[in-house]
């Protein structure tokens, strides 16, 4: 498969990462007698805000030779830097080196940065990560009815932190967790590598993120929220390692980041049936834009299929996705109640995908039997603009629910090339370039002429909004570190 020849290069940068921080962490064991707050250098980087106060890891008998356990430390770190909270912040700096660690908890105006060759390195040792309730809008875990881990990089209730660095790592050794999911032996929810909830002013920046043991990023229950500039990567056939899950979050702005995993590279949540229409809280307000996604088995975009709180005004630029199942789809089922509408989706640039728009109606997928049968979603208002696609296998397959169609869908300037292997075969009955169901919407200028249910309009263009979230004009400011 051609994703295994785009991963294979990155693997033997890690080889040469692990080879040059080794090299890193025998130079700190030579000078360990000198405080090492005194060895770094000055630097600069980029953040929503600056800190007073700042300390190194290592000040905290952190030890980074990749065995060593640091929960401790990471714990003891945080807990002093949070009396500076009221007092200007402060910052942690995680030097070079393989700090390995169990979960550990942030704290607000604070920022932990990674500085280059620094890997923090998860745990495989349950002990390590203490339990929490499910979550409020989800009713049930994920993976097991009771309660589930805490993330690896948690925060609850924080105002105004920042994860960053220049590009240091975060890996999550999740070969353990997946493994343990498919012997079915978890009887809590998976871990996520970064979780951040009831929070607000939330920076994730210049980081790689790899092996989560499932999603990778979470921010739920939140607000003002910068993810930009991560890899985050993950083998292709491993479970649920969705790259960004933006759940029950209002103002959100993802941009500049590449993904390759085995599920989603950005799913947009509000919460699972019963559970999420009583919590209520949806997720709008969310811009995404240069993201590049590589997922064979799953969405570029993903919005649901929890989606039962809502989800209101996406907008989506100037994307690239490569062998990769679908585009931007949306997963709902009766049961969901909620709303997906005013999604805007612009400049899509796609190679090999399976499907170029798809929407289903009927995920399934419930936390219990306590859902309710009358509870359907409403889906409306979703435009699609400016979409080039090559090598497709299916250019639309469009499911609403039946009594409970999905309305004012938009598609205009798609050109959608069919692979080859359709136009040789030429099997039509099985592989429709387009099936619809339940659904009703106008397109203009669109290549393969699309299903009866979406009829042309001439010379429309889908409305796109031009006014700016709140989030889209709030700047970085340039931070320096003394030591
Ligand atoms: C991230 O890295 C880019 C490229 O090196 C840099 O321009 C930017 O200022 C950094 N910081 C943030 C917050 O993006
Ligand atoms: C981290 O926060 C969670 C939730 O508030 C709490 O249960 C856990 O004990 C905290 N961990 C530490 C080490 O303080
Ligand atoms: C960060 O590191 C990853 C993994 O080595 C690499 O693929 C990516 O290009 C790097 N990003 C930057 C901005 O240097
Ligand atoms: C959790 O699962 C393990 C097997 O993976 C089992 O040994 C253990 O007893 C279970 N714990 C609880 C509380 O059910
Ligand atoms: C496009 O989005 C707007 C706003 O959500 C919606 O009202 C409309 O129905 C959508 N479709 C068209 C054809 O404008
Ligand atoms: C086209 O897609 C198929 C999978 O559907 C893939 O095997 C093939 O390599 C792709 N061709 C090109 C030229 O990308
Ligand atoms: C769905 O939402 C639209 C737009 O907000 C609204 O006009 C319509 O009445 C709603 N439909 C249902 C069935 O609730
Ligand atoms: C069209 O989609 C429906 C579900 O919406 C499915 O039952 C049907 O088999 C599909 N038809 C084809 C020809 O793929």
């Amino acid at each position: 498969m051609s994703h295994q020849n785009i991963k294979s290069p990155r693997f033997q940068n890690f080889y040469i990462i692990g080879v040059i921080s080794a090299f890193f962490i025998f130079g700190s064991l030579v000078e360990c007698r000198v405080p090492s707050s005194s060895k770094l250098n000055n630097f600069d980087y980029t953040a929503i805000n600056c800190r007073k106060h700042s300390a190194i890891l290592t000040d905290f008998g952190a030890v980074g030779d990749g065995k060593t356990l640091n929960t401790k430390a990471f714990n003891s770190a945080i807990t002093k830097l949070s009396q500076y909270s009221n007092d200007g912040g402060a910052l942690l700096i995680v030097p070079p080196g393989k700090w390995l660690t169990g979960s550990f908890n942030l704290t607000s105006h604070f920022t932990l940065f990674l500085q280059k060759d620094a890997v923090i390195l998860g745990s495989q040792d349950e002990s390590e990560w203490p339990q929490l309730p499910v979550l409020p809008s989800y009713g049930r875990g994920r993976d097991a009815a009771g309660g589930r881990f805490s993330s690896l990089i948690f925060g609850t209730h924080l105002t105004d932190v920042i994860i960053t660095g220049n590009n240091g790592t975060i890996d999550g050794q999740g070969s353990y967790w997946w493994d343990k999911l498919k012997k079915d032996e978890l009887n809590l929810t998976r871990p996520y590598l970064i979780e951040i909830m009831y929070s607000d002013q939330i920076q994730i920046s210049n980081l790689t993120l790899i092996n989560s043991p499932s999603w990778n990023v979470h921010p739920i229950y939140s607000s003002d929220i910068i993810i930009n500039g991560l890899t985050i990567l993950a083998p292709v056939d491993s479970p649920n390692t969705d790259g960004i899950n933006p759940d029950s979050c209002t103002n959100v702005r993802i941009e500049d980041n590449y993904i390759v995993s085995g599920d989603d590279c950005i799913a947009i949540k509000s919460g699972w049936d019963q559970y999420g229409i009583k919590f209520g809280k949806p997720s709008q307000k969310i811009i995404i834009r240069r993201l590049t996604c590589i997922s064979p088995d799953s969405a570029m975009i993903a919005l649901g299929s929890e989606m039962s709180g809502g989800i209101q005004d996406v907008r989506v630029e100037d994307l690239t996705a490569i062998n990769t199942e679908s585009a931007v789809r949306i997963k709902s089922a009766v049961g969901r109640g909620g709303f997906v509408k005013d999604i805007f989706v612009k400049g899509l640039n796609l190679n090999t995908m399976k499907y170029v728009f798809w929407m289903t109606g009927s995920y399934g997928q419930h936390p219990d039997n306590g859902f309710d049968p009358k509870a359907l979603p409403n889906v409306t208002g979703i435009n699609y603009s400016d979409i080039m696609a090559k090598n497709v296998t299916i250019a639309g397959q469009l499911e609403g629910i039946s009594n409970d169609p999905y309305t004012g869908i938009c598609m205009s300037n798609v050109a959608i090339e069919m692979s080859n292997v359709e136009k040789v075969e030429k099997v039509p009955k099985k592989k429709l370039p387009w099936n619809c169901t339940d659904i009703s919407g106008v397109i203009s200028n669109v290549v393969p002429q699309p299903c009866e249910l979406l009829p042309e309009k001439e010379k429309l263009e889908c409305p796109y909004p031009s006014d700016k979230l709140a989030i889209e004009s709030v700047n970085f400011k340039t931070c320096s570190y003394k030591s």
